[in-house]
């Protein structure tokens, strides 16, 4: 089978990476790729942006299967229009990309169809917002409804917070994406990611991980894109992950496919298990990255087949099996990540990794034949062990033989999970 990888971060890294180990491959290309995803695939020069060049480079090179790694494409319409040729597609439709591209829709169909999370109202001025955000009290949370990566949500301790987050928004803080904002209840308790496949009709759980999106240790300062994760999630027992796929996945699916969006790709469910059981904090409709990171890493299963059972409707034919070993990823950021931060630092040494451990690229270019860093988050250093405290042991000892000055990590990725370990 002949791929095409959309996409250039260490998820699209790690996708590659697995996807090169498939018995069922002929040819991999990405577009536009890293050096990283360029040990693995052909990297392709075409804007992500052109449709019209996307589908011109399928039709001339007998593409037989699109993976869509990031959900922009997803939003534009990427996957529509591929399939509108014929072509199977790993990603949802733009209509169904709504779950992550409008929290307002997302809400609406938990309300719909009695899907836990936390009670709601969406508001298109500030005065009405603000008189709800009153009415109920702190803490409360308020989200810009469209994608504003990953900065347009407050947890606001206070009133006043919420109120003064509610201006940004329809000041224009976050774009078009605060045009209408969520105003949602505090939900208290361990928060996890689950993923899970869909074809539209038939659901395959995969597999859980836990982030740190926090760039400070101990959990502290402003959110990133996330600095590191490590799967599995130790708060999603069995009979959590027994309750979500009833309780979340399976209503959602039913109600995407009742609103004539049937949901086709990954369900990443970002989830709050609260003293009540899973509650829904958010969808993102791709692979979470680094969150992909580790699950590639735990996945013993091929790939490929899996993804494209998903894109035909044949999700009921395959499974997918993991290894009990748990998975670490550690970020490594250029200095000033999130905020403003030197582009182009060279990086003089990856280590080589193996046996259950490597190095994703994230952020990465060559310049002159050198490799160097373009992205705030650049490298993952992926690592997997007995125990995640064997695991972030391994990723931190090769992250130590990374020679990159203008890189940071933060030290402590895991930690909750191994204060459980220790326990
Ligand atoms: P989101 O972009 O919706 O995932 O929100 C970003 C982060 O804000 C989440 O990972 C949570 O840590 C936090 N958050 C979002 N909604 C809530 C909520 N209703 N209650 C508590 N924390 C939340
Ligand atoms: N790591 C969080 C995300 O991919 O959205």
């Amino acid at each position: 089978m002949k791929v095409l990888l959309i996409g250039s971060g260490g998820r699209e890294h790690a996708l590659a990476w697995k996807l090169a180990q498939s018995p069922v491959l002929t040819e991999l290309f990405a577009v536009p790729g890293n050096p990283g995803i360029a040990e693995h695939a052909t990297l392709v020069a075409v804007n992500v942006d052109d449709h019209d060049a996307v589908i011109a480079f399928c039709k001339d090179n007998s593409i037989d299967f699109i993976v869509v790694g990031p959900e922009a494409p997803l939003v534009a319409g990427l996957a529509d229009r591929l399939r509108a040729e014929g072509f199977a597609v790993f990603g949802p439709s733009a209509a169904a990309a709504q779950l992550e591209g409008s929290k307002g829709f997302t809400k609406d169909i938990c309300a719909r169809y009695d899907i836990p999370t936390g009670a709601y109202q969406r508001f298109t001025d500030a005065p009405s917002a603000k008189a709800y955000i009153r009415e109920q009290g702190a803490p409360i949370v308020v989200k810009a409804d469209g994608l504003a990566a990953g900065k347009g949500v407050t947890v606001a301790m206070t009133v006043d917070e919420a109120l003064s987050a509610v201006d940004d928004c329809f000041e224009g803080a976050f774009g078009a994406a605060g045009a209408e904002v969520v105003v949602e209840a505090y939900l208290d308790g361990e928060e996890a990611s689950f993923f899970c496949l869909s074809d539209g009709t038939h659901a395959l759980a995969l597999a859980t991980a836990q982030d740190h999106k926090r760039v400070g240790e101990g959990d502290t300062g402003p959110n990133t894109g996330g600095m590191g994760a490590y799967s599995p999630a130790p708060v999603m027992t069995p009979e959590m992950v027994e309750r979500t796929m009833k309780e979340i996945i399976e209503p959602t699916m039913r109600g995407m496919a009742e609103s004539g969006y049937p949901f086709s790709g990954v369900f990443f469910a970002g989830l709050m298990i609260t003293k009540k059981g899973p509650e829904l904090i958010e969808y993102n409709v791709r692979f979470g990255d680094p969150e992909c990171q580790v699950l590639m890493m735990r996945l013993k299963s091929d790939l490929l087949p899996i993804l494209h059972a998903t894109a035909t409707g044949t999700l009921n034919k395959v499974t997918a099996e993991w290894s009990d070993d748990p998975a670490l990823t550690v970020v490594m950021a250029a200095k000033g990540y999130p905020g403003s931060y030197e582009k182009n630092t060279p990086i003089n040494a990856i280590p080589e990794a193996g046996g259950g451990a490597k190095v994703f690229h994230a952020g990465t270019a060559l310049k002159d034949g050198a490799l160097v860093a373009t992205g705030g988050r650049v490298l993952n250093v992926t690592a997997t062990g007995k125990t995640v405290g064997e695991a972030q042991a391994r990723a931190y000892a090769l992250l130590d033989k990374v020679e990159w000055d203008n890189g940071f990590c933060r030290r402590d990725i895991g930690w909750q999970a191994i204060k459980r370990e220790k326990a």
